[in-house]
């Protein structure tokens, strides 16, 4: 069969990627959905259960810093766009391990743009190549009502936010040295189902099922701007259908919280699922040394794409978290497999000073 696109996604395996592939492969049947992941700790093909049988999805595992074999797959695959956010995404670990987030983040970036460069330039007009970006390039903002616009100075902290940082402009040369056409979007957190439990609000659902401490850092005052992660694989289906190339847009849920509350409200729900009384997981809350460069508050004014493109988030976060804490509950099993193993023992090392 001819599809009208064979769009190469990178990253299907891990969190986002994942609802990316599911709305892409089943809203599309006249695109062919190309996952490209390398499997590592954060990807997981039990997140694509119930796709992978489709006629319009396939799977390859690769690793997107090697450039020959992106090449070619390129080549064989006919590949007409792409969008990438295979990524190494945890500050946590980019600051135990920087140079893992440079050679993914940032060469990774720069290997598929030279295949796009190389493979579509009879005619760049008809390819898009989107980045799917993070709003922590901007810096952190003062616990004021300032939000972060299209417009705010990159000023990452982090060697994450960095190398994803370095991974936007790599994007934006190659549009103006060489008229590849590119699109990015810059997201704040998100969470909902399949998310690496490293990260702060799979990591307590699961700790809270444990009975296990609740490592908050600093004093828990830090601010995030939260979006359910349906909501941004939305967002990114409109981005690149309808986003202007050159362009950037920042997606984010109009909804910050700072950290403890988020935990006490997740606390809350959580023990009323799981039949204990109210509020008696807060014993499980410990503070621990806040994270080196702990970036105070992010918050995203998406009024952009709200008016631009018309997307809003849809779900109330009161919905998104009692749906997101069900899931991970219930889904025992997910949690069991990603966290045995070879991430168990990356976590204990990490972790030993706790
Ligand atoms: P994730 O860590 O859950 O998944 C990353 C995926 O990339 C995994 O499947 C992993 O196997 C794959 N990968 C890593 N290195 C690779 C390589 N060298 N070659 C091929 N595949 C590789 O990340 P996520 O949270 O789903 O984030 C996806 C993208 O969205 C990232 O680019 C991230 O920067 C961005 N983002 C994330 C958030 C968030 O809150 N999680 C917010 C905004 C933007
Ligand atoms: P995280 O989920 O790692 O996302 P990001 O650092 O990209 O925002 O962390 C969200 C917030 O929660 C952040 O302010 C750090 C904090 N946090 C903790 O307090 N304890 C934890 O164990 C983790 C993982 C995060």
């Amino acid at each position: 069969m001819k599809y009208k696109k064979n769009i190469l996604i990178t990253g299907g395996a891990g969190f986002i990627g994942s609802h990316v592939v599911h709305l892409f492969v089943n809203k599309y049947p006249e695109y062919q959905i190309i996952n490209l992941d390398k499997l590592t700790y954060a990807g997981n093909l039990t997140n694509l259960k119930d796709i992978e049988k489709k006629n319009n999805y396939i799977f390859i595992k690769a690793d997107i810093c090697d450039f020959d074999n992106i090449l070619s797959i390129f080549k064989s695959h006919k590949v007409s766009d792409v969008i990438h956010l295979a990524a190494e995404s945890h500050v946590d670990r980019s600051i135990k391990d920087p140079f893992t987030f440079a050679q993914t983040n940032v060469i990774g970036t720069l290997s598929l743009l030279q295949a796009a460069k190389e493979c579509w330039k009879e005619d760049y007009s008809s390819h898009l190549f989107y980045h799917v970006s993070t709003d922590e390039v901007y810096g952190a903002l003062e616990f004021d009502d300032t939000l972060f616009t299209e417009k705010t100075s990159y000023d990452p902290h982090s060697p994450y936010s960095a190398s994803k940082a370095a991974s936007d402009h790599f994007v934006r040369a190659f549009q103006d040295t060489y008229g590849l056409q590119t699109v990015i979007s810059n997201c704040s957190n998100n969470y909902g189902p399949y998310q690496f439990p490293e990260k702060l609000i799979p990591l307590f659902i699961n700790n809270i099922r444990h009975g296990k401490s609740l490592p908050v850092y600093g004093k828990g005052e830090n601010v995030r701007d939260w979006l359910y992660v349906e909501d941004h694989a939305r967002a990114i289906d409109l981005v690149f259908h309808e986003g202007k190339t050159r362009e950037t847009y920042n997606i984010g849920g109009f909804n910050e919280w700072r950290n403890i509350d988020l935990i006490k409200v997740m606390i809350k729900v959580a023990d009323k699922i799981l039949g204990n009384s109210e509020g008696a997981s807060e014993r499980l809350i410990t503070y621990v040394t806040d994270r080196a460069g702990h970036d105070l508050r992010y918050a995203i004014d998406a009024n952009k794409i709200k008016n631009e493109l018309g997307w809003e988030p849809s779900l109330q976060f009161e919905e998104g978290i009692e749906k997101t804490i069900r899931w991970y509950l219930e889904n025992q099993e997910w949690m069991d497999e990603v966290t045995s193993g070879e991430y168990q023992m990356y976590y204990d090392n990490m972790y030993s000073d706790r």
